[in-house]
């Protein structure tokens, strides 16, 4: 048995900074697990679109966060995540998902009912958490802290790709439009908001591929003396 709490690399950043993809790749080349958090607020987001409770319902939103009935396939095998035993992670990730998102993430009940869960998936050998709030309030004690960013053209260009690969046509100034509101709300609600702790090690995406990134966090975590044993 190894003694006290199993390591966590928080990963926070802005929606498009790349952090899904950074968060999975270090996830799989370590062999750890791995938090989407964002998910957990889609999810309870679609669940409330579902059942027709309204955005603003707080005490609602906060019983369906506690009782969410989810499961997620692991990190290195294909985006699987089953709610009430049906498969919805493409309907989680269209724009009405995360605009519905942003908005039931700023209910604080919501954000306290989610926080155990979130907490639950500490476990050995470790675990990769991507959010925007791993490092500030989920895992204060993170092995590890980074914050991901890339300028807003680069996102807004990044998320109209990922879109369109899902056949999914968006035009690119409304996306950015979306993206700015989704960053301003996620950047100045009254709690959790997205920013940088101090310790966090911060790093633009702008122009590094996710291979690159994940091999800096790997020198970072290596130089706090995390054992890796690669998968
Ligand atoms: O990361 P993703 O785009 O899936 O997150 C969807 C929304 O969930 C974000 O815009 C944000 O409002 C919210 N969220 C959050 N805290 C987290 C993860 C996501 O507030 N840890």
């Amino acid at each position: 048995m190894k003694a006290g709490q199993p390591p966590v690399v928080a990963v926070d950043g802005p929606s498009g900074s790349g952090k899904g993809t950074v968060s999975r790749q270090l996830a799989v080349s370590l062999g750890w697990h791995y938090l989407d958090s964002g998910a957990l607020y889609r999810l309870v987001a679609l669940s409330a679109l579902r059942n027709r409770v309204d955005l603003a319902d707080a005490d609602r939103l906060a019983a369906l966060a506690a009782n969410l009935n989810v499961r997620f396939a692991p990190a290195g095998e294909l985006e699987r995540i089953y709610l009430d035993d049906t498969e919805v992670a493409a309907e989680l990730r269209t724009e009405q998902a995360g605009e519905a998102a942003s908005r039931v993430a700023a209910v604080p009940v919501v954000r306290a009912a989610l926080l155990q869960r979130q907490r639950d998936f500490a476990r050995w050998p470790g675990l990769v958490a991507d959010g925007r709030d791993m490092a500030s309030v989920v895992f204060p004690a993170a092995t590890l802290k980074v914050f991901l960013t890339a300028s807003a053209e680069e996102r807004a260009m990044r998320r109209h790709k990922q879109l369109k690969e899902k056949g999914i046509d968006v035009s690119l100034p409304d996306l950015s439009w979306d993206i700015a509101q989704r960053d301003a709300r996620d950047a100045n609600r009254a709690v959790a908001p997205l920013r940088p702790t101090p310790e966090a090690h911060v790093i633009d995406s702008t122009s590094l591929p996710p291979k690159e990134v994940v091999a800096r966090i790997l020198e970072w975590l290596a130089a706090v003396g995390v054992e890796i044993e690669r998968a």
